[in-house]
């Protein structure tokens, strides 16, 4: 997954910053009939799914069933794989995003990503690591980077940690610190919106936790699309789920309710571990 991720992509979108009001049923990312392909192989199935703006919502369903692809759809990476196509929309405040002459870096800029391996860049200090963005789009005022990499390095919950150690190598941090470093460094360029593919899959509780509290510290300010095969940690950061099964949407709700009374017999057997 570390290939995914090009510098570029995290050039500052030029773009007003986020709503910070939480306005009710307000929709961030809408889908409609979204349809994912990998060769002849059809993996997502006519997805409609509306996310709300500053909330996390959670993609669950069992392994294989699209989810990684699924939010790729949402800010153009799935077209990076060679094979790979999609048909139907997906409405970024309510324009396609895949429509004629939008440009898919830009999109990326507005829609970050995290993945579930932290994958900060080698050769970089955590500072420049999270500079990186920045200084990739122009910006040179040393003043304005270092109030950038503070205030990111303090959306993640890592400031305190690393504030002595600007200036280490981003790989020297603990697995939990790496991935929080990542998540500043998706923070620093100002996104919209923040998809994070099972970014805790890889740590353990302690880090695990530190994650979870940060994802709802920043849903305050930023939409999160949260895909997890943790379904206690869906239910722990998530105001919304979604559960997929073989590329299709069985159900989408309010994450309490889905859990605690599911409509559909589908998601009561995935959550009661009778099967995947
Ligand atoms: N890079 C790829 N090339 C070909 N097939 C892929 C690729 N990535 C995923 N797939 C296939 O797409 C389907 C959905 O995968 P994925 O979205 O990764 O599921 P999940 O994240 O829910 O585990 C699976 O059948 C998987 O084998
Ligand atoms: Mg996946």
């Amino acid at each position: 997954m570390t290939l995914d991720l090009q510098l570029e992509d995290l050039k500052p979108a030029n773009t007003t910053s986020p709503t910070v009001t939480k306005t009710m049923e307000r929709y961030k990312v809408r889908t409609e009939k979204l349809n994912a392909w990998f060769g002849s192989n059809h993996v997502l199935k006519d997805l409609s799914i509306s996310i709300r703006e500053n909330e996390a919502t959670a993609i669950i369903g069992p392994s294989g069933c699209g989810k990684s692809t699924f939010i790729r759809c949402l800010n153009r990476m799935h077209e990076l794989v060679p094979s790979a196509r999609s048909t139907g929309t997906v409405l970024l405040d309510d324009s396609n995003i895949y429509t004629r002459g939008v440009d898919p870096v830009t999109i990326r800029r507005r829609v970050g990503m995290v993945f579930q391996k932290p994958n900060p860049f080698p050769t970089m200090s955590v500072y420049d690591n999270v500079a990186a963005g920045l200084k990739l789009n122009g910006e040179r005022d040393h003043a304005v980077l270092d109030a950038a990499v503070q205030k990111s390095l303090e959306l993640a919950f890592l400031w305190d940690e690393v504030k002595q150690d600007l200036d280490k190598s981003g790989t020297s941090l603990s697995g939990g610190q790496q991935q929080r470093l990542c998540i500043a460094r998706a923070l620093a360029v100002e996104p919209e919106v923040i998809l994070m593919d099972e970014p805790c899959s890889a740590l353990d509780p302690i880090a695990t936790a530190k994650i979870e509290e940060l994802i709802n510290s920043i849903k305050e300010k930023y939409t999160v699309v949260i895909v997890t095969h943790n379904m206690q940690q869906a239910a722990r950061v998530s105001d919304y789920t979604a559960f997929l099964y073989l590329g299709q949407l069985i159900e989408y709700g309010e994450t309490t309710s889905l859990f605690e009374n599911p409509r559909e017999e589908l998601t009561e057997r995935y959550l009661t571990g009778k099967f995947g």
